[in-house]
């Protein structure tokens, strides 16, 4: 394992990170960022030992860090890795919070480190959210007394909130800050809601080290995955120093590395417009990319650039290969009108020559996988509308139940109402008891969670019955891992793959429709594509997976940029009505869904604004004007 690669090689000294004050490494995957890590720490905690010394670290929580401590606890079991000599301080605990709550700090770190390494347990320290409110204020000179007496932090862990903080440094804070009580912000506990099962159980006030705490550390190494991190990081990176943006103090800190996921990356500029800051090597993605981006820029359509537009935006090179605008700009516009298709399942008797899809067979057999009842409708409702009415054999694959996103409201509304046809009998009633003595925090048993998946279960039958789906054709798989009762997910497992498998070998389908998102590397959506990459990776050699080709639509939060979409299906107006009508179906998730995110828009508003807006992309490059476009990019078996 290669840990230099991580090691500080100063920010902004070569061309294409002339823009970025901090230094940072991009990985294409998160778990390989993470172990590279872990290593660093590792080997850090073994020089500490040879030297006699202690090894003095900073901890955070959160999603980011999972994978690191979970090296770290391997190293642990497997490689004699002793953590006697380190001592530990975590950056933030909600308060007041108690440390057996499961949505506490301490809870949260000896579940996923202590518990499983050999630390000595007066070695750690985490801001205790019990403390008397009188007695915070000491409190919290105590724990920077205490870090101080330690010897200072030899190695600072961080993550980064969407709004910029590091530990619970909210915007505003100040450069010199101690530890200290804060007041969260209101993204912040956007962000915290989907555990806490809803954002009014979210504590509004936590403690956290200070700026002046955490800079301190002799290394810093912040983790951030996932596109809903992208633009809070380039901010920090390429931004100006701001209390707005407390990570970007950060940029002060001469020995810290941002570790980033491709997602998290995207918005710097090196990695979102790399022909202003050096020289390209063109693939033909690079320069669809550059093109719209160029066309957006001018606010021309692809046919007008000129070669001025293209040599004044640092793609002279690319000019040269093509002779002139004029050759490039046709080149491109066919690509751009080859994606677009009303046939996503291939046009029967037609060439296919320049059709995202082949037309053999006619009649396609299709498996549109779900993570979650209603993906499916909001993110490709027209085109399964269209797929159904030209005659292939469709199937819904819904991987999870969904069952943690059903308010105990609506599984009250329906439980009463069974209840009433069946007077009296005990199952419901029970279930009634259960919800009514159902506490903050409390995880649902087994028989509401039930009550629940059978809520969207029915939901997506209708929807499915809508637009002429019949019922054998819809499979609910409840994938094992989703079925915690909490929002934290199990890791995927063989039974989960069997599943998966089992289906995709009895349909043998020629089509697979399948959610990928960016957004963090621990959601449901981005556990639902790995274990299908995972099941194809177990059927590559069976005769029909030869012949399927993978389609991945982007989930209810993100679209593809335009250069990324490899097939468009236009929806007319009409159409757009009929997806809506078919979200609808999905009743337990409208007004007020639980895991709404900080968008306040209704998932059947984001779809249609989505789907419009790239019809007006496509249109603005010079294409023809859609009411609405699903977009949808080949994965290559
Ligand atoms: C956690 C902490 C926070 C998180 C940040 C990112 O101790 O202090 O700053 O690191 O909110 O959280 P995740 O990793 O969940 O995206």
């Amino acid at each position: 394992m290669n840990i230099d690669i991580i090691k500080h090689a100063g920010a902004g000294q070569f061309e294409d990170t002339r823009f970025e004050k901090i230094h940072n490494v991009v990985f294409d995957d998160s778990l390989e960022a993470s172990k590279i890590v872990a290593h660093e720490i590792a080997d850090l905690i073994k020089e500490k030992a040879k030297q006699k010394k202690n090894c003095i670290l900073g901890l955070a929580t959160g999603s980011s860090p999972i994978d690191v401590y979970e090296e770290l606890v391997r190293m642990h079991n497997e490689e004699g890795l002793s953590f006697k000599n380190v001592i530990t301080f975590n950056l933030d605990e909600y308060y007041p919070m108690e440390k057996e709550n499961i949505q506490s700090y301490w809870y949260f770190m000896h579940e996923h480190l202590f518990n499983h390494i050999d630390i000595i347990p007066e070695n750690i320290n985490i801001p205790d959210g019990m403390i008397e409110p009188d007695e915070v204020k000491q409190f919290c000179i105590d724990y920077d007394m205490k870090i101080i007496d330690a010897g200072g932090l030899d190695f600072q862990l961080l993550g980064i909130g969407r709004t910029g903080h590091i530990g619970f440094n909210e915007p505003g804070s100040h450069y010199n800050s101690g530890t200290r009580n804060i007041t969260l912000d209101h993204i912040t506990r956007v962000d915290a809601a989907p555990s806490f099962l809803g954002i009014d159980n979210v504590p509004r006030v936590a403690i956290t080290m200070g700026i002046s705490t955490i800079r301190k550390a002799k290394r810093i190494v912040l983790l951030a995955w996932g596109l809903n991190k992208a633009a809070v990081v380039k901010k920090a990176i390429e931004g100006e120093i701001t209390s707005e943006i407390p990570s970007s103090y950060l940029q002060n800190h001469d020995n810290c590395t941002f570790v980033l996921d491709e997602g998290a990356s995207q918005e710097l500029i090196r990695v979102k417009t790399p022909w202003l800051v050096k020289p390209c090597k063109w693939n033909e993605e690079l320069t669809l990319k550059a093109a719209v981006w160029l066309s957006d820029l001018k606010q021309k359509s692809i046919l007008k650039l000129t070669d001025t537009d293209y040599n004044n935006n640092g793609m002279s090179n690319l000019l040269v290969e093509h002779n002139s605008a004029y050759n490039l700009n046709i080149i491109l516009f066919n690509k751009l009108q080859h994606t677009i298709t009303g046939w996503p399942g291939g046009k029967p008797n037609a060439d296919d020559t320049n059709r995202p899809e082949r037309k053999d067979p006619a009649q396609k057999r299709v498996i549109v996988f779900s993570p979650h009842p209603g993906d499916d409708v909001i993110s490709m409702g027209g085109t399964i509308d269209r797929l159904v009415e030209q005659g292939h054999e469709v199937h819904i694959a819904y991987q999870t139940s969904g069952n943690i996103a059903v308010s105990d409201e609506e599984a009250m509304k329906f439980a009463e109402v069974t209840l009433a046809l069946n007077e009296g009998n005990p199952v419901v009633t029970k279930l009634i008891e259960s919800l009514n003595s159902k506490k903050e925090y409390d995880i649902d048993n087994l028989e509401v969670r039930k009550l629940k998946s059978v809520i969207r279960r029915k939901e997506s039958i209708a929807a499915n019955r809508y637009l002429g789906i019949p019922d054998k054709n819809i499979h609910f798989l409840d994938l094992p891992f989703y079925e915690t009762g909490t929002p934290s997910k199990n890791k995927l497992s063989d039974e989960d793959l069997k599943i998966m498998k089992n289906l995709i070998l009895k349909i043998k389908p020629h089509q697979i429709y399948a959610s990928e998102d960016l957004a963090s590397p621990h959601s449901t959506h981005k556990l639902c594509l790995n274990s299908l990459f995972s099941t194809i990776k177990l059927l590559k050699d069976e005769s029909f997976m030869k012949d399927c080709r993978i389609w991945l639509y982007r989930g209810a939060w993100y679209e593809w940029d335009i250069h990324e979409i490899e097939m468009a299906v236009p929806m007319s107006p009409d159409q757009v009505l009929k997806k809506r009508q078919a979200i609808f179906y999905h009743q337990s998730q409208k007004d007020g869904a639980l895991f709404q995110g900080d968008d306040s828009r209704e998932f059947w508003m984001r779809a249609e604004d989505r789907n419009r807006e790239t019809a007006e992309k496509y249109n603005a490059l010079g294409l023809a004007d859609y009411a609405a476009l699903e977009a949808f990019r080949r994965y290559y078996l």
